[in-house]
């Protein structure tokens, strides 16, 4: 299967990362991945986190100081425009988050400002600089914690309404075809379609593993529906139950749903065992950095409610360490693992791994 998703492997990359052992996956997990993919990122991010400091675009260093950026080449053409005209044309605010955002199915350009009440005030108040963005540059322009987007009306004076939805990063289905999922700039999302086509290719190909098709599965932190749509395209035939607990994300999962996996019983709360009760097969995880230890204590004082298998997603090694062990404690046996090399240049990679209970 995931011969069509036409992947870049690279067992370079296993030498550079995990012998060294600047990374610990091996170590934690015990053995060698069955994958380790580097998608090309040339270009080919549309979603780049930075920060506002004082007129210049860049990262935090390590040492909490600063560190500029300028025409990052994993960035989309069109995100390096968007980081250019922002510094012909300064953000009138003095410091804050910046994340940079292109919808190749839109055509279109978004920034979300992680900036506080006051400085939203002050974007509002000031004016002239959202006029040009969003008249001329014809950006889409959230800001704050609230999933708000600013707009102008009849009259040119700003409004500050909730964002609207677009798709800014596609999923893929089982034959490798794009999904327009819709979502919003602040919400979470993989960097760009090359890594989600990865990620989502080595989750398809862990799953052939298994011995029966799974009838049934739960997901849990869905997001916007990303991997939902894609394993329901892949197994058309399941139940399914996914659970989300950020309330914009809720939103756009909700929506996202009625067009893409309609059949799904969606729980729009925290991950709780009582709704999953019947999902017996597989629980497919996407959890945050700390992984989802709750769940797993959860159900070792519910040990009939064990699924047959767990396929998971971890992005730090932390969640992995402490997920890994409670999978273990509660009788799950590793059945491989992969990897995706979802944040070139750092020593961070996203790790899949599948786990049967024995
Ligand atoms: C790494 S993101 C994954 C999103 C999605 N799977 C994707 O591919 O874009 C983790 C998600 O888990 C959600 N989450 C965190 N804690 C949760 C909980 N207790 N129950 C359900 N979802 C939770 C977060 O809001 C976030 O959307």
């Amino acid at each position: 299967m995931i011969e069509a998703f036409h992947l870049k492997e690279n067992r370079a990359l296993i030498d550079a990362k995990w012998r060294e052992k600047r990374l610990l996956t091996s170590e934690i997990l015990g053995c060698e991945p069955n994958r380790a993919l580097q998608p090309d990122l040339t270009a080919g991010r549309l979603r780049l986190d930075l920060m506002w400091k004082e007129g210049l675009i860049g990262i935090r260093d390590e040492h909490d100081g600063f560190t500029e950026i300028r025409e990052p080449d994993s960035a989309h053409p069109r995100i390096r425009g968007m980081m250019n005209l922002l510094l012909q044309d300064p953000l009138p605010v003095t410091r804050a988050g910046l994340r940079f955002r292109y919808s190749t199915q839109e055509d279109l350009c978004g920034l979300w400002i992680d900036c506080s009440n006051e400085e939203i005030k002050q974007l509002k108040d000031e004016k002239a600089w959202l006029s040009r963005t969003l008249t001329k540059k014809h950006w889409v322009v959230e800001a704050g914690q609230k999933g708000k987007e600013f707009s102008l009306d009849a009259a040119g004076d700003v409004l500050f309404q909730e964002a609207r939805s677009h798709v800014w990063l596609a999923s893929f289905d089982a034959n490798n075809d794009e999904i327009p999922l819709r979502s919003k700039i602040h919400l979470f999302s993989q960097p760009g379609p090359e890594v989600n086509r990865a990620m989502i290719a080595c989750g398809f190909e862990l799953l052939d593993l298994l011995k029966t098709p799974p009838r049934s599965w739960a997901e849990f932190g869905a997001g916007y529906g990303n991997l939902t749509a894609a394993f329901a395209s892949l197994l058309p035939e399941a139940r399914i139950w996914t659970s989300e607990i950020h309330p914009l994300a809720v939103e756009c999962l909700t929506e996202n749903a009625k067009h893409f996996f309609p059949d799904a019983e969606l729980h729009l709360t925290a991950a709780k065992l009582e709704a999953v009760e019947s999902a017996s097969d597989l629980w497919i995880l996407d959890p945050p950095r700390p992984g989802f230890p709750e769940l797993f204590d959860a159900l070792a004082l519910r040990p009939e409610l064990k699924p047959r298998s767990v396929l998971i997603y971890h992005c730090h090694s932390k969640g992995l360490l402490g997920d890994s062990a409670r999978l273990k404690s509660l009788g799950y046996a590793l059945q491989g693992w992969s990897s995706v090399d979802a944040f070139p240049g750092t020593p961070y990679h996203e790790v899949i791994s599948l786990w049967n209970l024995s």
